[in-house]
């Protein structure tokens, strides 16, 4: 399958970007076509019902919808911000809502969350899931949030902890025949 991976972070070494990388890893290893995209590279204006009239759908919020429609399915990883989704990723959510034929529409996704606290982002898990699914999306019902994530990876950018990185791969491993079977049914 081809894969969209991408993070509801910007900073340049975020512990979501190093997760959603894991995943990615794990995904290309399983001979998955991946894809990272840098939301960083996609810089949208707060939504803004004026700047929609006056000059349409941001091209940046139309390239990152033109990656998501090429994917077969999308992983994702996203912070906490004071017990929800973080305002960038759903501002990106809205825009992406915004196109004529919305990329986000009927996209399997696993959800997974990063954070230094010790919940590990599972408030944002909750809450993350909510805006997608209202679109369409197929999120997973298996999520995974990784806790103490500023102390989770070594230098390699690899997690360090072995049964943590057994629960992403089993995780991973459910979504991808998951998603595939899917995509093969409606190829079919
Ligand atoms: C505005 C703001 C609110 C935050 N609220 C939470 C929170 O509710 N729960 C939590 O676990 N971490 C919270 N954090 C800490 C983030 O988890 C931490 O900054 C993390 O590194 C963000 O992910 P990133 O490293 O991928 O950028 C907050 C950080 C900011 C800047």
């Amino acid at each position: 399958m081809k894969l969209l991976i991408f993070a509801g972070a910007l900073r340049a070494d975020p512990c979501n970007k190093k997760f959603a990388r894991e995943a990615m890893r794990h995904a290309a290893a399983a001979g998955h076509q991946c894809t990272f995209a840098d939301l960083k590279d996609y810089p949208m204006p707060p939504y803004d019902g004026d700047i929609e009239a006056a000059t349409g759908v941001p091209e940046t919020a139309q390239k990152l919808g033109e990656l998501i429609r090429n994917a077969d399915a999308l992983i994702l990883s996203t912070p906490e911000y004071n017990g929800s989704i973080p305002g960038v990723l759903k501002n990106v959510i809205d825009w992406l809502s915004r196109e004529k034929s919305v990329s986000l529409t009927g996209k399997h996704l696993l959800l997974l969350a990063a954070s230094p606290g010790a919940l590990g982002g599972v408030r944002s898990l909750w809450h993350t899931r909510q805006p997608l699914e209202v679109l369409g999306v197929h999120v997973f019902p298996g999520m995974m949030g990784l806790q103490n994530a500023y102390n989770a990876f070594d230098d390699q950018m690899r997690l360090k902890d072995e049964k943590t990185a057994q629960q992403l791969q089993k995780l991973l491993g459910q979504f991808l025949a998951h998603a595939d079977l899917n995509v093969s049914r409606k190829a079919a």
